[in-house]
């Protein structure tokens, strides 16, 4: 049984199909879905992921009739760069991919954002189909069509919008997924919750573990119909990020300083998320915007998966955290934007954080 998450947006229409062994039916699904007849496909995916699902996903392609070539790049965001999306290019000219060809990402959201800039630039534009195996490139990286690499000077600064014409969910792959990435990815559920989803919220406090696949697994449909479907109604709102999407962004203002001042991958992605929703949840409540309860319960969903509630020791000098926020991309006029709860399913934007309401919220959430 599959759930199918249309997306609607003014010039394109595609599906999230989302339903264990979904894999086997990838083939089947370009065609009688996303309408795809031209035969020539070029998937990307790297190394590990190829291991276990790369023959899968190339017979059942093939199975549907698609002539398919691969193209293996290095594992890791260290990789996400333009010399990766080069390889790309040399592989889609050694395989003579056309205007209607088709790139498919199997892989995370590195393989997913790399594979989406090529196809986007390559003979301006061909179709591109995402099939995400990491929990975070599910129910975030694969929708919504923000692609691109890394600029030695910060992240992901060269990329287009550029939308799949089909998001293929096999829940199943999550399960050699390394424990710490399926946390990672949860930091970004528990995000869905508090922003927009009140039941997924409560569905994860009810949970009595979120820190491995089998625990996890029960809820595991509900979760990524939830938090897809939460990501489809922003991004239908608004693609291009000029006002609600910016929502998304829930913990991200803090992690993305955690980030940076601990160099890029020691903390990883969702651990910094979060850090930085507990961070958002404490200065709602230092500003009076939501009820202080909820602060605890959205942070026990957070401990209870296993992610840091907590700065990393090494960061201390609070001065240093607050000069980062400044030149994160997300500042405008030389404010710093947060987003903040106003309840459990309701977050607004804002700009107006006194730095004494953050510099507390700081002190506390030292180690
Ligand atoms: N990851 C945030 C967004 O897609 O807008």
């Amino acid at each position: 049984m599959s759930v199918v998450i249309p997306v609607k947006l003014p010039h394109t229409d595609y599906e999230v199909t989302i339903g264990a062994g979904m894999l086997d039916r990838l083939g089947a699904l370009m065609g009688d879905r996303a309408g795809i007849s031209n035969k020539k496909v070029l998937l990307v995916s790297n190394p590990i992921i190829f291991d276990h699902y790369g023959e899968r996903a190339i017979a059942s392609m093939t199975a549907a009739g698609y002539d398919v070539e691969t193209c293996i790049l290095p594992a890791g965001e260290q990789h996400k760069h333009l010399g990766s999306i080069q390889q790309v290019y040399d592989e889609a000219i050694a395989h003579r991919l056309e205007r209607k060809s088709t790139m498919v990402a199997l892989g995370g959201g590195v393989i997913g954002d790399m594979t989406g800039f090529a196809a986007a630039t390559w003979l301006r534009g061909i179709s591109f189909v995402q099939v995400p195996t990491s929990l975070l490139a599910m129910v975030d990286a694969s929708i919504g069509g923000k692609t691109g690499v890394n600029h030695p000077q910060g992240k992901n600064l060269i990329g287009a919008f550029y939308q799949p014409k089909l998001v293929l969910i096999d829940p199943e792959v999550l399960e050699t997924l390394p424990v710490r990435e399926l946390r990672a990815g949860m930091a970004e559920v528990i995000k869905y919750g508090v922003i927009w989803d009140p039941e997924l919220f409560e569905m994860l406090e009810r949970a009595e573990r979120l820190d491995e696949f089998e625990a996890v697994r029960p809820l595991l449909t509900e979760i990524l119909r939830r938090s897809c479907q939460a990501k489809v109604e922003v991004v239908s709102q608004d693609e291009k990020e000029s006002g609600i999407r910016a929502i998304l962004n829930y913990g991200h203002t803090i992690a993305h300083a955690v980030e940076s001042l601990t160099g890029y991958g020691k903390v990883n992605h969702g651990e910094a998320v979060g850090i930085g929703m507990v961070a958002a949840g404490a200065i709602a409540r230092e500003l009076d915007w939501w009820d202080g309860a909820n602060c605890p319960r959205q942070d026990d969903i957070i401990a209870k998966t296993q992610l840091p509630t907590k700065l990393p020791s090494k960061l201390t000098d609070l001065d240093k955290i607050i000069d980062v926020l400044s030149l994160d991309k997300k500042v405008e006029d030389g404010k710093v934007r947060f987003i903040l709860p106003q309840e459990i399913g309701k977050v607004e934007i804002t700009s107006d954080v006194p730095k004494s309401a953050l510099r507390t919220v700081l002190q506390e959430m030292t180690n």
